[in-house]
């Protein structure tokens, strides 16, 4: 099928990837339906969205953006649902038939707070996407690109970590949700072929109970699990980036917040790793490329189902480089034309020295390949932090949604 006839469901579509990734779906071609609580995210994502589209058809008028004259609750319809509420999400299928697909970023993150609150992220994680399963499952949707992370590879034995990297559990309970969620995905595909060559052979003996008048089925699941490493960066127009509620817990939004003077300075968090400088080394990529790896992601799925290939692929979504927590200091610090203070404070737990990607697999499977480099991270996160110093709690040239 073509993308401009696909309509995919972006759970977490509000949130920091969510938002960028749908952007790059209109832009692709397809129909776009969002669900999201907004616990840590705000629908003016959507209102940055729809004008950053608009900019693209502007560009390039041609018949497959005209959908952009649309108003945004029309052109990306809304749902405020839980992952949890079972009755919202029926509802957001039983209004959408046109639903194929169904990229799964909802869910909690926050490494720490998912220590103290461990139950919280088992919950949402993952009884919020079992019951999306279930819902999708209802409704004949098998097709899902799954959010997992560089996290399921805990401390791993090599660097570049290919995909056939152990997968552990010695991690936070957010973790764990993520390699929980890569097994359970794992277990439904498996679990579909078994269901799918039952109804076949039912259908050949005749024994489906529908007297031969039954039409051949499809039961099997397409899984998508995407690795990502460290998404950083915003988009290059300034207008839509990372909304954090709180402090930061992860370091480029942390260093953006030094930057314009909410935070007073960064706390390296350890130099004493086996690494070039101490610090740790990890693989940055720009959300914009991560966004483009969901495109192809949906791409492959479509292109292995046309072949007949069902199944779980687990594919990492990085750039291959790796840099320490000084290099990007280094680098934001160009990027913004000052030295940020900071200071370097213990170790922080569950950290691991390296994690670099072998994003070989996907380059070649997906023709996917991070193309953005680490000065236009730091000058996109940098553009974005400046413009929207509160992210988009206050918004000048954009209305609120009433
Ligand atoms: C973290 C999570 C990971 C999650 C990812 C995306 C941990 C152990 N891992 O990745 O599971 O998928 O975020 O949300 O939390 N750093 C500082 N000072 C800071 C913040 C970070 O020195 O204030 C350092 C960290 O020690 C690390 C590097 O910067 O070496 C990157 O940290 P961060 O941005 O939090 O990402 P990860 O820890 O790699």
């Amino acid at each position: 099928m073509s993308p401009s006839k696909q309509a995919i469901l972006v759970t977490g579509g509000c949130g920091y990837i969510g938002s960028h990734t749908v952007l790059r779906l209109l832009e692709s071609g397809y129909k776009v339906i969002v669900v999201d609580n907004l616990s840590n995210s705000s629908y003016e994502s959507l209102r940055r969205v729809h004008k950053l589209y608009a900019i693209t058809a502007a560009a390039s008028p041609s018949a497959q953006f005209e959908d952009a004259a649309l108003p945004v609750e029309t052109l990306i319809p809304f749902y405020q649902v839980d992952i949890l509420d079972r009755h919202g999400l029926v509802k957001v299928f039983e209004d959408h038939p046109e639903i194929s697909s169904v990229i799964h970023f909802a869910g909690r993150k926050a490494v720490g707070e998912s220590g103290r609150i461990p139950l919280d992220y088992y919950n949402v994680n993952i009884s919020g996407t079992v019951n999306l399963l279930q819902v999708m499952e209802d409704f004949h949707v098998r097709k899902i690109v799954f959010s997992s992370s560089a996290t399921v590879y805990g401390n791993p034995p090599s660097i570049p970590i290919p995909e056939t990297s152990p997968i552990v559990t010695v991690m936070s309970p957010y973790g764990r949700t993520k390699v929980f969620l890569e097994h359970i995905l794992k277990d439904l595909c498996v679990a579909s072929v078994i269901k799918q060559q039952q109804h076949l052979q039912d259908r050949t003996n005749n024994t489906d109970g529908a007297n031969g008048a039954e039409v051949e089925r499809n039961y099997e699941w397409s899984v998508m699990l995407l690795r990502y490493f460290n998404p950083a960066g915003a988009h290059p127009s300034g207008i839509m980036g990372e909304d954090c509620k709180g402090t930061p817990n992860n370091l480029m939004p942390f260093l953006s917040q030094v930057a314009v003077g909410k935070l007073e300075r960064l706390a390296v968090f350890g130099n004493d790793y086996p690494t070039d400088d101490g610090t740790c080394i990890r693989d940055y990529l720009h959300v914009v490329d991560l966004a483009q790896g969901h495109v192809a992601a949906l791409e492959k799925l479509d292109q292995e189902q046309a072949a007949g290939n069902y199944g779980c692929k687990a594919y990492n979504l990085g750039t291959g480089t790796g840099y320490s927590v000084f290099d990007m200091v280094k680098a934001f610090n160009k990027a913004v034309g000052t030295d940020l203070p900071y200071k370097v404070t213990d170790r922080r737990a569950g950290d691991v020295p390296n994690l670099t990607s072998d994003p070989r697999l996907a380059n070649k499977e997906l023709n996917w390949r991070a193309e953005k480099t680490l000065d236009e991270m730091c000058a996109d996160l940098w553009r974005w932090q400046r413009n929207n110093p509160d992210g988009y709690a206050v918004s000048p040239s954009i209305p609120h949604p009433v």
